[in-house]
Formats: structure tokens, C-alpha cells, sequence
């Protein structure tokens, strides 16, 4: 009797549980394996944790819906041919991903429907996608005011990443990543990549690891801590992006990855990759949609943000150069989703929030993994939108992530800014996905 008390208490506590802040489950991709073999019960992982209804298929719905729904029969077999053709190790990896769902009943998520996801942040950059941003004619045409209200009162919040520079001049980060839907977090996994030896290549976290093979945060020890976020721009035509996937532009999600598996042979072959040389990378690669970069290299002062357009870095802001920082006697450097020389998105302003809560904190208690974690949670650094925080640092390899739970504000008058809605709206009501920025003033004063 109390035995059985006691197990039904366990699992009463344990739904509790499974509703907190948790940690991501780990799997390890051997890249000595055969790459249709390397993500063997991935899906398993995810699916007997969660189900596949509480899991991947709240997130096909909800991006099928504004985006996946509208791309042709002819552009998905463009774009899985183009990835069989310039990246055959993640087409095999994909394939092989593909096959675990056809043996779990679910032939749908094919291998070409995995590549739309592998260019997911670039097809979310085009006008496929049929999210209304907040200016669009659509929604200001909306018959439905209820439709429109819901849309403005519903901003999206999309990523924060933070620098500290430590007693000792390193880096370390933390990597908020925002996105919907909320079943995103039971897809969430932590990833690390090691070689023949078991060594460790580089190690990261993201919801769709396990639908793009790529990591949008992640660090590899001695060389850099990176995470992506988004940047607005115009919507490109769905042609010229799904043109470039054919030219071959790699996928942002792979950007990192390929660095640090470069990094990690160089290393072997006994020249170590630089800071200098990632940057390098990172600001060049070509790419079929622009993108934040956030970055901390091992050493002294090394953090770095880039702004990318397509080809270059439109701009770069140094830790190390005092004019870089929003005020002179930062010690850290903060990036959401707007351009560092525009003024913060008054909205839902991040980046004002966390630069406000660091100095609050002051230099001793933020100069630390619980100072960064205090930081990252701060709404509305942290949101509803969150899914998890990363903390790394490229100076130990150090890599803590958490998945976040969908909290509401109960007392928005006590926030550190002003935001107008403290909690999210019903996901199913069109939201705003963008404002188009002119990103041609004041570049020049801030390079
Ligand atoms: C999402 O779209 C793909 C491709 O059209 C389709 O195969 C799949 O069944 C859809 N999934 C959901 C949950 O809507
Ligand atoms: C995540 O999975 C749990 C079951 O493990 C489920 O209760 C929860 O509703 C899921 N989250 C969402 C937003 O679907
Ligand atoms: C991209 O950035 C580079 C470097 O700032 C700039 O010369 C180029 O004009 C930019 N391209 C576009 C399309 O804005």
C-alpha cells in the first residue's frame, strides 16, 4: 500500500516535472559512423520522452501552416537534389533520420521534407513565407480587427545573445533561443559531436538538431562559443533563395558545424584553428539570408557581434574597442534582433533590458555562469517565447543548457522596461513576423 502511495506520489511529481525548466537529453553523433548511421534513435530519444504528437507534429503544423504548406513539389525536389549534390554527408544524415520515421509509421517526414527545415531560417527570409509582418497590406486590409489586434499585441521575440568579459578577460555567453511553438522545447536536444577517439569536436543545443543535422548554438573548447539570431530584412524573392540552395550557399545551421569539424582536423593535423581565422569565416561565407552572429573566442576581450548581409559582415562590433560598447565602462555586449547602430526595438527591448540588469548586477555578481544565468532570465530577455538557455564558454568548452518554460509576467510594472504585454498571445492568431529596417543609415559610425 504505502509502496504504491509512494509511486503514484512519484509520478504525480514527476508531470510536474516534466512541465519545469529541464534539461535537454544528450546524444552523441560519432562522426566515425557511417552518416546514415550516426542519428540512430534520435527520434526514439524524442518520441518515447514526449510523443510524437507532443512533440514534432505541434512544430510541422504550426510552420507547415505559414510556411512549408507553400513551397511547390517542384522547389522541394530542387532543394533535396541541391543537397544531395553539395552537401551528400548531410543528405545521408538526413536520409538516415528520414528512415527512423518511416520505421515509427511516419513516411511524411521524408528526406526532402528534412531539407526544407535544413533551410528553414532562409525560406522564413522569403516571401513563401505567408506570416503577415506587422506592416503588411494583408493585415492591415484584415477583415477581422480581432485578427489584427491579436497581431500587434503579439510581437515576436526572437533570441538574445550576451557577452560578459570575466575577471580573468575571457568571454563567456549565454544564448537565449525564442521560436514557436511552445511544443518546440520536447524537441530540444543537446548534441555533442565527437570523433573516432571519443574526443569531443564541438558540442551544442537546439530544437531542430535532429531536423537539419546543424546547431544554431554551440562551442568548441579553445577556439569559440557562436549561436545565431535572427536579423530583418526584406523578404527576398522564393526564387532567388531556393536559386541559391541550388548554387549551393550552405544552410546557416551548418555554418558552425562545418567551422569547428575543420577546426577539429586542423587541430589533429597540428595546426590549430584561430579566433581570428572563424571570424574571418564567419563574416565571409556566402548565405542565402542574413543573420546575427554572436561569438566569444578563448581568450582575452574576444567577443564579437556581426551583422551579416548575404556576402559580408555589414557591420562588426569588438568587445576590445571601448566605441563598441553602448557605454564606456561596459563589461559585456548584448544582441537581439536589431542592428547595434539603430535604437532597440521599443516593444519588447531585450537588448535595453539585459544592458540595464548587467549593470544593476554590477561587474562582481554578473561576472560569472550564475550572474549570465540571472541575466538570461530576466523577462523579457527571457520570454514566453523562450525554449532554453545556453551558457558556454570557448575558454573551458563549458556548455549548461536548460529548456525554459512558457511563464507569464504577473506584475509587468515591476519589469526592468516597459514592455506592453507581459504574457504571450493564443498561438493560433497570425502574428507579426517582421519590420523591415533601413539598414543603410549610421553603418559607417559603427564600423
Ligand atoms: C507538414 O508538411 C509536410 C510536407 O507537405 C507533410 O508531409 C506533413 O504531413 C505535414 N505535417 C503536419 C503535421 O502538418
Ligand atoms: C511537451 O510534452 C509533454 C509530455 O511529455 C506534454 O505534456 C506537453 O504538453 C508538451 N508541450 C507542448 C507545448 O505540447
Ligand atoms: C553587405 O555588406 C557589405 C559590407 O558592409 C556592403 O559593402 C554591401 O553593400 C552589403 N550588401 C548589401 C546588399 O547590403
Amino acid at each position: 500500500m504505502a509502496t504504491w502511495r509512494r509511486t503514484a506520489l512519484l509520478l504525480a511529481l514527476r508531470a510536474v516535472v516534466a512541465a519545469a525548466s529541464s534539461k535537454p537529453p544528450l546524444f552523441v553523433v560519432d562522426l566515425s559512423k557511417p552518416a546514415e548511421r550516426r542519428w540512430d534513435g534520435a527520434v526514439a530519444m524524442i518520441i518515447d520522452r514526449h510523443s510524437y504528437f507532443h512533440s514534432f507534429e505541434q512544430v510541422f503544423a504550426t510552420h507547415n501552416r505559414t510556411l512549408f504548406n507553400w513551397v511547390t513539389p517542384q522547389q522541394w525536389s530542387a532543394m533535396g537534389q541541391a543537397v544531395r549534390r553539395h552537401y551528400p554527408e548531410a543528405a545521408s544524415e538526413l536520409s538516415g533520420i528520414a528512415a527512423q520515421f518511416a520505421e515509427l509509421g511516419l513516411p511524411e517526414v521524408s528526406y526532402e521534407y528534412m531539407v526544407g527545415w535544413l533551410y528553414f531560417h532562409e525560406l522564413l527570409h522569403s516571401d513563401i513565407n505567408h506570416k503577415p509582418d506587422k506592416h503588411s497590406k494583408a493585415l492591415m486590409d484584415s477583415n477581422s480587427i480581432m485578427d489584427s489586434i491579436e497581431g500587434f499585441l503579439e510581437e515576436p521575440k526572437e533570441c538574445t545573445g550576451v557577452l560578459i568579459q570575466m575577471a580573468d578577460g575571457s568571454v563567456i555567453q549565454g544564448a537565449n533561443m525564442d521560436q514557436r511553438p511552445y511544443a518546440g522545447r520536447n524537441l530540444t536536444l543537446q548534441v555533442r559531436f565527437v570523433d573516432e577517439l571519443g574526443e569531443t569536436v564541438f558540442e551544442g543545443v537546439d530544437f531542430y538538431a535532429l531536423l537539419s543535422t546543424g546547431l544554431s548554438r554551440a562551442v568548441r573548447k579553445g577556439l569559440a562559443s557562436v549561436q545565431e539570431n535572427w536579423r530583418h530584412g526584406e523578404r527576398r524573392p522564393g526564387a532567388d533563395v531556393i536559386q541559391d540552395i541550388e548554387d549551393g550557399v550552405v544552410s546557416q545551421m551548418l555554418v558552425f558545424r562545418h567551422a569547428f569539424v575543420s577546426a577539429h582536423r586542423a587541430a589533429k593535423a597540428g595546426s590549430p584553428a584561430t579566433f581570428g581565422g572563424f571570424l574571418w569565416m564567419l563574416s565571409h561565407v556566402r548565405l542565402a539570408a542574413p543573420f546575427f552572429v554572436v561569438t566569444a573566442g578563448p581568450d582575452r576581450g574576444q567577443g564579437v557581434i556581426i551583422a551579416r548581409n548575404l556576402t559580408h559582415g555589414h557591420g562588426t562590433a569588438k568587445m576590445s574597442r571601448v566605441s563598441d560598447l553602448s557605454e564606456p565602462d561596459d563589461w559585456f555586449m548584448v544582441q537581439a534582433n536589431t542592428d547595434r547602430w539603430l535604437p532597440d526595438d521599443l516593444a519588447v527591448p531585450r537588448r535595453a533590458a539585459a544592458e540595464l540588469t548587467l549593470r544593476d548586477f554590477g561587474k562582481e555578481e554578473s561576472t560569472s555562469m550564475v550572474g549570465l544565468f540571472a541575466v538570461m532570465s530576466t523577462y523579457p530577455v527571457k520570454n514566453s517565447e523562450t525554449m532554453f538557455t545556453a551558457l558556454m564558454s570557448a575558454r573551458t568548452g563549458e556548455l549548461h543548457a536548460f529548456i525554459r518554460e512558457a511563464t507569464c509576467v504577473m506584475d509587468p510594472s515591476a519589469t526592468v522596461v516597459h514592455v506592453r504585454q507581459s504574457c504571450s498571445a493564443p498561438q493560433h492568431f497570425p502574428s507579426p513576423k517582421e519590420t523591415p529596417v533601413s539598414t543603410t543609415e549610421g553603418v559607417a559610425s559603427w564600423e
